[in-house]
């Protein structure tokens, strides 16, 4: 279509040249060949008037008026020859033949011939007139006046046009059809080659390579055109985006909407009495970050410690209570653990024990056989809440995190067709390292009651495959990622875990990083030119909180001059406070952090600035807003959200991430500062880079970093899971079928592991 404008734009003016061409030189071309036959007239009237000379002179001579009549009147038998007549050396006309015009006299025949187009209009049509004189021995005896036919000539003249208008035309087709052509040729050499550079193949290798002073500008052309296709590619995200509609078709298709049971040991909304007031809070977890937002697109029923005091308050005789407050997306089931329970399984098993032991971050685990009672305990009394809380023999249970190892097999024991998906939140150790859990066997026993397990990376399920192999008799499928163990298949796989990436809803709300910056300033008695450099973690020894103000330190000695330009602001929220270790952290990291004030005292406040409280999700967003640079230096994490949070904070692309190798989200996110968070140089160089970064680099990697982010969000990660684990029912169903069938006619069953056919019965 294209092509055919661009063609129309020559050819409607090609079409008019030859127009105008062809009016203007018909009447010329006429003009012309009139005068060219004239002209062949009057050598044709002197070659008559040659012939009939002798004759003529004789007759005269002899005064024999009949016999030059009779001459006459048989010359202008010649078709062409109309008329002739003979004027006297007197000027008298004389013996003109049949048609030779009355009124004629010899003047008038002589100026007619004499014009410059000597032509005259008879009734027969038009003449050519022409006189010559004639001589004979004696001298001049008169002349003769010969009109010539001229309808011939119109006759020739309009063949004449017609051919020159046929030529034209004819030209003007090979010209067009010559035009459309080249401009197919062209056009598409165009289209191609643009498509090329498009495509980056022109990029990469240039078809041909352009003149050396075009260079500059071809350079600057691809650079836009790069850019141009990354923010498109940007802006288009992935082919689908998950979303919660998405996963609640899914659901609705994939799992025939069968109930969702979630269990963690932390709940998403804890009621606290304040001031004779019941208040809400969320939690500060990534679990809970993560799942929340999939139990309000599944409305399934969620199942959690109640640890809040006023938790017993809000719940019905069920004990449950709809969230979120207000709403009632889903139903939270609180389970009520005594302070022996909770002291432990919680504080001692988990946090004492599988915290350390999972997390490589040099804190000894202990175990206590006590623990482990209580921790056994604890998983059987969820395990419970989930058969009561099931409607059918077959739901999909969610099973979150360390604290839980125990509870698929139990509930496996009580469901055996349920679907369970186990998700570990935190880092699985090299067997090795895992070995030195006195009850090893049995947390790898318990988690093998799933039907899937989940971890955030490759590497982590790697190790857990590992371990399973190491200490259990169980067959290792690696091909499949499945381990068989006591005749049931569990899948491993790994699922990286997300955020809920913001919608443009609630983006709209957002006040502007400036405003943001301007408050966080203010509030903190920042001044308002400073960079701002932030942290926001649990007050955890596994996020490196104590390397982070170690790397501060070193930067302001190796950087004098950034000393007074920056402020560092880390929030830490108060976590598992009634553990010694935590405890112990927490007072080195204050006592730290005033050393570094002291050592580095300013005029304009405090260089480090540490929130030891919990802080909302609104106010976290604000801080993002506000940050120039966001420090994630965790010494091992499973994946961690606080980068992913910021990234998805900074719809303005600005603000660098420095990221530790060591979380999970370092391989999705390389596009930060990777950094190895015991390496204080290195960490200190990278903040040093991100607050000089130049805003363009700053909007390159930002841009990329939120793409993937949005592209991986929190319900892909749930979606990927309940896929798997539809398959795996679909399968379970079938093998079920198959088995039902074969023992009414009696033949081999299905193997229990894989559902394969074994002894495929012979043909009949
Ligand atoms: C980590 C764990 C979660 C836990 C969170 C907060 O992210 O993986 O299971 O909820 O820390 O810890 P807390 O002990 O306060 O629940």
């Amino acid at each position: 279509m294209k092509t055919f404008r661009l063609q129309l734009r020559f050819l409607l003016p090609l079409a008019l040249v030859l127009c105008a061409t062809a009016y203007l030189s018909v009447p010329l071309m006429d003009r012309l060949t009139l005068r060219w036959f004239a002209r062949d007239l009057d050598m044709r009237g002197a070659l008559v008037a040659n012939t009939l000379s002798d004759s003529v002179a004789e007759a005269m001579q002899e005064h024999k008026g009949r016999k030059l009549q009779a001459l006459f009147d048989r010359a202008v038998q010649d078709e062409r020859l109309v008329a002739i007549a003979w004027c006297t050396p007197e000027g008298v006309l004389q013996h003109g033949t049949k048609l030779f015009p009355k009124d004629m006299d010899c003047e008038k025949a002589k100026a007619l011939a004499a014009a410059r187009d000597p032509e005259l209009q008879l009734e027969s049509g038009a003449v050519h007139v022409s006189v010559h004189p004639i001589t004979a021995e004696t001298g001049p005896v008169g002349s003769l006046v010969l009109m010539h036919d001229l309808s011939f000539i119109e006759r020739r003249s309009k063949d004449t046009r017609q051919y020159l208008i046929a030529l034209i035309g004819g030209l003007g087709a090979v010209i067009a059809l010559v035009t459309v052509i080249v401009a197919q040729l062209s056009w598409r050499g165009w289209v191609s080659g643009t498509r090329a550079l498009l495509r980056g193949e022109g990029l990469v290798r240039p078809l041909a390579p352009p003149a050396p002073e075009l260079e500059p500008l071809a350079a600057e052309l691809r650079e836009r055109m790069r850019d141009l296709q990354d923010d498109y590619r940007r802006a288009q995200g992935a082919e689908l985006e998950w979303s919660p509609e998405r996963l609640r078709s899914l659901l609705q298709t994939q799992l025939r909407g069968d109930q969702v049971i979630v269990v963690s040991n932390r709940e998403p909304y804890i009621h606290e009495m304040r001031d004779a007031q019941v208040v809400v809070d969320r939690p500060a977890s990534g679990l809970v970050t993560a799942v929340e937002p999939i139990m309000r697109a599944c409305s399934g029923t969620w199942i959690a410690h109640g640890s809040g005091s006023a938790d017993r308050q809000v719940v019905d005789r069920h004990d449950r209570v709809g969230l979120p407050p207000g709403q009632g997306d889903y139903q939270l089931r609180r389970i009520w653990l005594t302070p022996e329970q909770e002291q432990g399984y919680y504080y001692g098993f988990a946090n004492e024990g599988l915290w350390p032991l999972c997390h490589v971050a040099h804190v000894r685990p202990v175990f206590r056989a006590t623990d482990w009672e209580r921790y056994v305990e604890v998983n059987q009394l969820f395990a419970d809440a989930v058969v009561a809380e099931a409607r059918s023999e077959d739901p999909v249970v969610l099973v979150q995190d360390y604290h839980f190892a125990l509870l698929p097999a139990m509930v496996r024991k009580r469901l055996p067709r349920a679907t369970i998906l186990m998700f570990w939140h935190i880092p699985w150790p090299n067997p090795e390292s895992f070995g030195i859990c006195p009850w090893r066997d049995q947390i790898l026993e318990g988690m093998l009651g799933s039907t899937i397990v989940g971890f955030h990376t490759r590497f982590h399920g790697k190790n857990f495959i590992e371990t399973v192999d190491r200490h259990l008799e169980a067959r290792i499928e690696h091909e499949h990622s499945t381990v068989t163990y006591g005749g049931r298949p569990t899948l491993v796989e790994s699922y990286p875990i997300s955020i809920e990436w913001p919608t443009p809803e609630e983006t709209r709300t957002w006040p502007s990083p400036s405003q943001c910056r301007a408050e966080t300033c203010a509030r903190l008695g920042i001044p308002q030119g400073h960079q701002l450099v932030v942290g926001v973690d649990r007050f955890d020894y596994t996020k490196g909180i104590l390397e982070r103000l170690n790397a501060i330190e070193r930067l302001m000695e190796k950087y004098p001059a950034v000393r007074d330009r920056f402020t560092f602001v880390q929030v830490a929220a108060p976590t598992r406070a009634a553990l010694d270790e935590y405890r112990a952290f927490r007072r080195r990291i204050e006592e730290t952090a005033e050393r570094i004030n002291q050592r580095f005292p300013r005029a304009e406040g405090a260089v480090v600035r540490l929130l030891a409280t919990h802080h909302g999700h609104e106010a976290v967003m604000r801080l993002y807003r506000a940050a120039d640079v966001c420090m994630v230096t965790s010494l091992h994490d499973g994946m961690n959200l606080v980068c992913k949070e910021f990234v998805a904070a900074r719809d303005d692309l600005r603000g660098v991430l420095v990221l530790s190798r060591f979380a999970g989200a370092a391989r999705e996110m390389p596009e930060a500062l990777i950094v190895n968070p015991y390496d204080v140089e290195e960490v200190a160089d990278a903040v040093m880079v991100g607050l000089d970064m130049p805003g363009a680099e700053q909007r390159e990697r930002m841009a990329n970093l939120r793409s993937t982010v949005r592209e991986n969000n929190v319900f892909r990660w749930a979606g990927r899971m309940l896929t798997d684990a539809a398959r795996l029912r679909l399968r379970q169903r079938v093998s079920e079928r198959v088995r039902r069938h074969r023992s009414a006619v009696d033949l081999p069953q299905p193997d229990g592991a894989t559902g394969a056919v074994r002894n495929w019965p012979a043909g009949p």
